[in-house]
Protein backbone atom coordinates (compact mmCIF):
# COMPACT_ATOMS: atom_id res chain seq x y z
CA UNK A 1 0.00 0.00 0.00
CA UNK A 2 1.40 3.31 -0.76
CA UNK A 3 0.51 6.77 0.57
CA UNK A 4 1.45 9.49 -1.00
CA UNK A 5 1.36 12.75 0.38
CA UNK A 6 0.78 16.08 -1.77
CA UNK A 7 0.48 19.96 -1.05
CA UNK A 8 0.10 23.30 -2.21
CA UNK A 9 -0.34 26.41 -1.00
CA UNK A 10 -3.50 26.32 -2.49
CA UNK A 11 -5.84 25.03 -5.40
CA UNK A 12 -2.61 24.76 -7.71
CA UNK A 13 -1.65 21.78 -6.95
CA UNK A 14 -4.54 20.24 -7.62
CA UNK A 15 -2.95 20.48 -11.40
CA UNK A 16 -0.42 18.15 -10.17
CA UNK A 17 -2.40 15.97 -8.47
CA UNK A 18 -4.25 15.14 -11.51
CA UNK A 19 -1.01 14.02 -13.41
CA UNK A 20 0.17 11.76 -11.05
CA UNK A 21 -2.82 9.39 -10.54
CA UNK A 22 -3.34 9.02 -14.11
CA UNK A 23 0.10 7.63 -13.84
CA UNK A 24 0.58 6.24 -10.54
CA UNK A 25 -2.04 4.33 -8.58
CA UNK A 26 -1.62 5.52 -4.78
CA UNK A 27 -3.48 6.51 -2.01
CA UNK A 28 -3.34 10.29 -2.42
CA UNK A 29 -3.49 12.75 0.58
CA UNK A 30 -3.48 16.38 -0.87
CA UNK A 31 -3.28 19.41 1.14
CA UNK A 32 -4.15 22.69 -0.24
CA UNK A 33 -3.83 25.56 2.29
CA UNK A 34 -6.76 27.89 0.59
CA UNK A 35 -6.92 29.80 3.83
CA UNK A 36 -3.58 31.34 3.91
CA UNK A 37 -2.62 31.09 0.18
CA UNK A 38 -1.00 32.54 -1.36
CA UNK A 39 2.38 32.06 -0.14
CA UNK A 40 4.48 33.78 -2.65
CA UNK A 41 4.48 37.52 -1.65
CA UNK A 42 4.96 35.91 2.23
CA UNK A 43 8.78 35.89 3.42
CA UNK A 44 10.71 32.16 3.80
CA UNK A 45 10.16 31.96 7.75
CA UNK A 46 6.44 31.84 7.02
CA UNK A 47 6.32 29.89 3.95
CA UNK A 48 8.42 27.40 6.61
CA UNK A 49 6.24 27.38 9.57
CA UNK A 50 3.26 26.74 7.20
CA UNK A 51 4.73 24.03 5.54
CA UNK A 52 5.42 22.07 8.96
CA UNK A 53 2.12 22.52 9.85
CA UNK A 54 0.99 21.01 6.22
CA UNK A 55 3.50 17.91 6.98
CA UNK A 56 2.64 17.62 10.53
CA UNK A 57 -0.87 17.05 9.46
CA UNK A 58 -0.57 14.40 6.31
CA UNK A 59 1.92 13.03 8.12
CA UNK A 60 -1.15 10.88 10.22
CA UNK A 61 -1.71 9.33 7.03
CA UNK A 62 1.20 7.23 7.16
CA UNK A 63 2.85 8.85 4.01
CA UNK A 64 5.48 7.06 2.59
CA UNK A 65 6.88 9.71 0.81
CA UNK A 66 5.60 13.10 -0.46
CA UNK A 67 5.25 15.67 -3.49
CA UNK A 68 5.80 18.68 -2.78
CA UNK A 69 3.01 20.52 -5.97
CA UNK A 70 4.09 24.23 -5.04
CA UNK A 71 7.48 25.53 -6.67
CA UNK A 72 7.30 28.53 -3.95
CA UNK A 73 7.51 25.88 -1.22
CA UNK A 74 9.63 23.79 -2.71
CA UNK A 75 12.66 26.43 -3.30
CA UNK A 76 11.80 27.67 0.40
CA UNK A 77 11.87 24.78 2.30
CA UNK A 78 12.94 21.74 0.48
CA UNK A 79 16.29 21.47 2.03
CA UNK A 80 14.88 21.17 5.88
CA UNK A 81 11.90 18.94 4.90
CA UNK A 82 13.95 15.75 4.44
CA UNK A 83 16.11 16.44 7.69
CA UNK A 84 13.07 17.09 9.86
CA UNK A 85 10.66 14.07 8.51
CA UNK A 86 13.31 11.48 7.47
CA UNK A 87 11.30 11.12 4.31
CA UNK A 88 12.13 11.84 0.45
CA UNK A 89 9.89 15.05 -0.78
CA UNK A 90 9.39 15.20 -4.73
CA UNK A 91 9.89 19.15 -5.63
CA UNK A 92 7.78 19.73 -8.67
CA UNK A 93 10.67 22.17 -9.53
CA UNK A 94 12.77 18.87 -10.40
CA UNK A 95 10.26 17.91 -12.47
CA UNK A 96 10.50 21.95 -14.22
CA UNK A 97 13.95 21.05 -14.80
CA UNK A 98 13.70 17.94 -16.54
CA UNK A 99 11.16 19.36 -18.56
CA UNK A 100 13.33 22.50 -19.64
CA UNK A 101 16.01 19.71 -20.86
CA UNK A 102 13.66 18.69 -23.75
CA UNK A 103 13.40 22.20 -25.58
CA UNK A 104 15.51 24.72 -27.19
CA UNK A 105 15.92 28.14 -26.98
CA UNK A 106 15.52 30.58 -24.48
CA UNK A 107 12.97 30.51 -21.43
CA UNK A 108 10.58 32.36 -19.40
CA UNK A 109 9.97 31.82 -16.41
CA UNK A 110 6.27 32.93 -15.02
CA UNK A 111 6.76 31.86 -11.30
CA UNK A 112 5.49 33.90 -7.56
CA UNK A 113 8.15 36.53 -6.09
CA UNK A 114 9.26 33.63 -3.85
CA UNK A 115 10.09 31.46 -6.85
CA UNK A 116 11.73 34.35 -9.12
CA UNK A 117 13.49 35.28 -6.11
CA UNK A 118 15.09 32.52 -5.38
CA UNK A 119 16.76 32.30 -9.00
CA UNK A 120 16.44 28.69 -8.86
CA UNK A 121 15.31 27.70 -12.56
CA UNK A 122 17.45 30.42 -14.03
CA UNK A 123 21.09 29.29 -11.90
CA UNK A 124 20.38 25.93 -13.07
CA UNK A 125 19.04 26.15 -16.74
CA UNK A 126 21.62 28.59 -17.53
CA UNK A 127 24.31 26.34 -15.67
CA UNK A 128 23.79 23.52 -18.00
CA UNK A 129 22.61 25.03 -21.16
CA UNK A 130 23.75 28.22 -23.53
CA UNK A 131 19.90 29.53 -23.38
CA UNK A 132 19.07 32.65 -21.35
CA UNK A 133 16.45 32.41 -18.85
CA UNK A 134 13.85 35.62 -18.17
CA UNK A 135 12.06 35.61 -15.42
CA UNK A 136 8.83 37.86 -14.49
CA UNK A 137 6.92 37.47 -11.07
CA UNK A 138 3.55 37.59 -11.83
CA UNK A 139 1.77 38.23 -8.36
CA UNK A 140 -1.67 39.14 -9.29
CA UNK A 141 -2.10 35.58 -10.89
CA UNK A 142 -3.12 33.39 -7.65
CA UNK A 143 -5.52 35.31 -6.24
CA UNK A 144 -7.79 35.85 -9.35
CA UNK A 145 -7.24 32.04 -10.00
CA UNK A 146 -8.35 31.15 -6.39
CA UNK A 147 -11.03 33.21 -6.83
CA UNK A 148 -12.59 31.17 -9.57
CA UNK A 149 -11.06 32.82 -12.54
CA UNK A 150 -9.59 31.64 -15.60
CA UNK A 151 -10.02 34.20 -18.15
CA UNK A 152 -11.43 37.57 -18.67
CA UNK A 153 -10.67 40.89 -18.67
CA UNK A 154 -8.84 40.73 -15.05
CA UNK A 155 -7.00 37.75 -16.18
CA UNK A 156 -5.94 39.45 -19.46
CA UNK A 157 -4.73 42.45 -18.18
CA UNK A 158 -2.23 40.74 -15.86
CA UNK A 159 -1.08 38.79 -18.32
CA UNK A 160 -0.69 41.40 -21.29
CA UNK A 161 1.58 42.80 -18.57
CA UNK A 162 3.27 39.34 -17.12
CA UNK A 163 3.77 38.00 -20.85
CA UNK A 164 4.91 41.50 -22.36
CA UNK A 165 9.12 40.29 -22.28
CA UNK A 166 7.99 37.35 -24.13
CA UNK A 167 5.85 39.13 -26.63
CA UNK A 168 8.65 41.83 -27.03
CA UNK A 169 11.61 38.85 -27.31
CA UNK A 170 10.01 35.97 -28.86
CA UNK A 171 11.27 33.98 -26.30
CA UNK A 172 10.80 30.41 -27.15
CA UNK A 173 9.73 28.70 -24.27
CA UNK A 174 7.50 29.82 -21.11
CA UNK A 175 8.01 27.86 -17.93
CA UNK A 176 4.82 27.50 -15.61
CA UNK A 177 6.80 27.62 -12.93
CA UNK A 178 3.59 28.00 -10.20
CA UNK A 179 0.97 25.73 -10.20
CA UNK A 180 -1.75 27.65 -10.27
CA UNK A 181 -0.91 29.02 -13.99
CA UNK A 182 -1.32 25.36 -16.14
CA UNK A 183 -5.27 26.33 -14.97
CA UNK A 184 -5.19 29.79 -17.43
CA UNK A 185 -3.02 28.22 -19.93
CA UNK A 186 -5.57 29.00 -22.79
CA UNK A 187 -5.76 32.70 -21.71
CA UNK A 188 -1.83 32.35 -21.77
CA UNK A 189 -1.86 31.37 -25.34
CA UNK A 190 -4.10 34.11 -26.31
CA UNK A 191 -2.23 36.84 -24.78
CA UNK A 192 0.92 35.71 -26.29
CA UNK A 193 1.37 37.79 -30.22
CA UNK A 194 3.39 34.43 -31.42
CA UNK A 195 3.92 30.83 -30.37
CA UNK A 196 5.54 29.46 -27.60
CA UNK A 197 6.20 26.06 -26.33
CA UNK A 198 4.27 26.43 -23.26
CA UNK A 199 5.94 23.93 -20.47
CA UNK A 200 3.99 22.59 -17.54
CA UNK A 201 6.55 20.75 -14.89
CA UNK A 202 3.41 18.69 -14.17
CA UNK A 203 3.92 16.79 -16.77
CA UNK A 204 7.26 15.40 -15.55
CA UNK A 205 6.45 15.02 -12.25
CA UNK A 206 5.26 10.87 -12.21
CA UNK A 207 8.27 9.92 -13.94
CA UNK A 208 10.32 8.44 -10.97
CA UNK A 209 7.40 7.68 -8.65
CA UNK A 210 6.39 3.44 -7.60
CA UNK A 211 3.60 2.23 -6.02
CA UNK A 212 2.25 -0.96 -5.42
CA UNK A 213 -1.81 -0.47 -6.10
CA UNK A 214 -4.01 -1.34 -8.94
CA UNK A 215 -6.49 1.78 -8.28
CA UNK A 216 -6.02 5.15 -6.43
CA UNK A 217 -7.93 6.49 -3.87
CA UNK A 218 -7.79 10.47 -3.37
CA UNK A 219 -8.33 12.19 -0.08
CA UNK A 220 -8.25 15.88 -0.40
CA UNK A 221 -8.20 18.34 2.53
CA UNK A 222 -8.59 21.63 2.11
CA UNK A 223 -8.17 24.57 5.04
CA UNK A 224 -11.27 26.94 3.33
CA UNK A 225 -14.42 26.02 1.63
CA UNK A 226 -15.36 28.14 -1.26
CA UNK A 227 -17.48 28.22 -4.79
CA UNK A 228 -14.30 28.40 -6.58
CA UNK A 229 -12.66 25.17 -5.24
CA UNK A 230 -15.90 23.16 -6.05
CA UNK A 231 -15.71 24.37 -9.79
CA UNK A 232 -12.08 23.71 -9.84
CA UNK A 233 -12.41 20.14 -8.24
CA UNK A 234 -14.66 19.27 -10.84
CA UNK A 235 -13.32 20.60 -13.91
CA UNK A 236 -9.94 19.20 -13.18
CA UNK A 237 -10.07 16.14 -10.90
CA UNK A 238 -12.14 12.90 -13.19
CA UNK A 239 -11.37 10.51 -11.01
CA UNK A 240 -13.74 9.93 -7.55
CA UNK A 241 -12.51 11.50 -4.00
CA UNK A 242 -13.24 12.74 -0.34
CA UNK A 243 -12.67 16.19 0.92
CA UNK A 244 -12.87 17.73 4.02
CA UNK A 245 -12.13 20.98 5.53
CA UNK A 246 -10.05 21.21 8.53
CA UNK A 247 -7.74 24.16 10.68
CA UNK A 248 -4.38 23.35 10.78
CA UNK A 249 -1.58 25.58 12.93
CA UNK A 250 -3.39 28.78 14.29
CA UNK A 251 -4.93 29.22 11.04
CA UNK A 252 -3.25 32.84 10.76
N1 LIG B 1 1.05 27.29 -6.46
C1 LIG B 1 2.20 27.84 -5.89
C2 LIG B 1 3.47 27.59 -6.70
O1 LIG B 1 3.55 26.63 -7.42
C3 LIG B 1 2.21 29.26 -5.45
C4 LIG B 1 1.00 30.04 -5.18
C5 LIG B 1 1.17 30.96 -4.00
O2 LIG B 1 1.70 32.08 -4.13
O3 LIG B 1 0.78 30.53 -2.93
O4 LIG B 1 4.40 28.34 -6.59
Amino acid sequence: MTNIGVFDSGLGGLTVLRELYKHTKANYYYFGDTLRVPYGNRPKEEIEKFTYQIVDFLEDFDIDFYVIACNTISVSVLDKLEGKYKKKFFPITKAGLRASEDFKGDFLVLGTKATVESHFYKKNIEKKTHSRVYEVPAIKLVDLIENGQSQGDKIDQALKEYLSLANEKKIENIILACTHYPIIKESIKKNLTYKANIINPASYISDKLTSDLDESRIKIYLSKESRASKKLLAKLIDHPYTIDYVRIGDGD
